[in-house]
């Protein structure tokens, strides 16, 4: 089923390529400048988006061993993240029972965290195993003084965890089946090869522009080139998007001789993985996923962005992922030289933009953007972040029942 569908998407970017058009919107879209400045806004947005929907964590390859863990703040939430000796993932609140210090920081391996201030003694799993001069407790219950448990995920090779202990919003619902698709990149036997995280504008600025390619041949003309083909068509599967070329034609990477392949000659069959999750994969609320072949070995960046400290903040880590490990020192270096590049595109040229558009926004004197047809990306995306901002958590629950419902017809 999954695999039909990426077929039958390859074959509207073919069918679309071959007529010159793409998939339009049915009107222009305003939304108002204000979304982007609005203080209050943007803490809600904290609140009802990032605090309470699932949301990709990290990729299974930065935590591949039992032991492995990281800790990382999302929206002022101290997240743990695990892996745990049965090879699932635990995701916990790091703050230990007794007062709330964090157990863990940073990332490493460990079965067991014992708190730096008194020396309670945590399992990799949340157990709490040791009480430090227990006799002044008295008959305290164990069990009752876990870590808290977040809902937590694994699907594609990618974690995903809810930062709310009480939410019942099913994860994989959530997903609307994008995790079956997202499967055909085979992330789970992938490796990390490196990551860093660089600071950018608003983040619904910032998420803009990973979902249109309208603004790849004139943002990026020095770093991407100026014939960079700017339309993209897009796949929604509830928020999430994938957003792809038009082209009957791909190229098959094979280190120093190119070829183009014709995808209209090919059968279904023989449509190599690759072609079929080309584009950017998009995750709702704040991923998205790109191929590039540093060295001619494939790999992938995928992009994690949070809010930052205010409206006018966030920050995104970069993982460059890969689908083998390279050895040796040339492909080391054409690895880090792709990875290096993407990170001059994004800084450069993606955020310093965006942090020009606002600075400019903050004026107040501009009262509507615009999202044309072409940017159906943007426009999808921003209607969803209002929904479920403005969505009671019962609602959250039956819009994502029905989404998942539609997704299975
Ligand atoms: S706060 Fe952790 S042992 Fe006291
Ligand atoms: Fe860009």
């Amino acid at each position: 089923m999954a695999q039909d569908n990426l077929v039958s998407m390859t074959r509207s970017l073919v069918a679309h390529g071959m007529a010159g058009t793409m998939e339009l919107a049915d009107e222009v879209v305003r939304i108002p400048a204000s979304s982007y400045t609005d203080p209050a806004l943007f803490e809600l947005e904290k609140r009802q988006i990032f605090r309470r929907l699932p949301l990709m964590v990290a990729p299974s390859c930065e935590l591949p061993e039992p032991g492995d863990y990281k800790a990382m703040d999302i929206c002022g939430v101290p997240l743990l993240l695990t892996r745990q000796k049965d090879g699932t993932v635990g995701a916990f609140l790091n703050m230990c029972s007794h007062r709330g210090n964090p157990v863990a920081s940073g990332t490493g391996k460990a079965n067991r965290f014992t708190c730096g201030y008194h020396g309670w003694t945590f399992k990799n799993d949340g157990d709490l195993i040791g009480v430090a001069s227990p006799q002044d407790f008295g008959a305290i219950d164990k069990a009752a003084h876990c870590l808290t448990r977040f809902p937590v995920y694994e699907s594609a090779g990618l974690i995903w965890a809810t930062l709310d202990p009480t939410s019942t919003l099913d994860i994989a619902d959530y997903l609307c089946g994008y995790d079956e698709l997202l499967k055909a990149f085979e992330f789970d036997g992938w490796h990390l090869f490196s990551q860093r995280t660089l600071a950018g504008p608003n983040w619904k600025t910032a998420y803009d522009g990973y979902l249109d390619f309208y603004h790849l041949p004139v943002l990026h003309a020095n770093t991407f080139g100026s014939d960079f083909y700017n339309r993209a068509n897009y796949f929604a599967f509830g928020p999430h998007q994938r957003l792809s070329t038009p082209s009957q034609f791909a190229i098959k990477v094979s280190g120093d001789d190119d070829q183009q392949m014709d995808l209209n000659a090919m059968a279904d069959d023989q449509l190599p993985q690759e072609v079929l999750v080309q584009g950017v994969w998009t995750i709702f609320p704040h991923i998205s996923i790109a191929s590039f072949y540093g060295g001619g070995l494939r790999g992938a960046m995928i992009s994690q962005l949070f809010p930052g400290a205010t409206v006018g903040e966030s920050y995104t880590t970069q993982f460059y992922v890969m689908e083998h490990e390279p050895t040796d020192e040339v492909a080391i270096k054409a690895a880090h030289d792709q990875f290096d590049f993407l990170e001059i595109v994004v800084r450069d040229e993606d955020y310093k933009t965006g942090k020009r558009q606002h600075e400019a926004l903050q004026s107040g004197l501009m009262k509507e953007v615009l999202f044309g047809r072409n940017e159906r990306g943007g426009q999808v995306f921003h209607q969803w972040v209002d929904k479920l901002t403005h969505a009671s958590d019962d609602e959250l629950k039956d819009i994502f029942a029905r989404e998942m419902a539609q997704a299975a017809e």
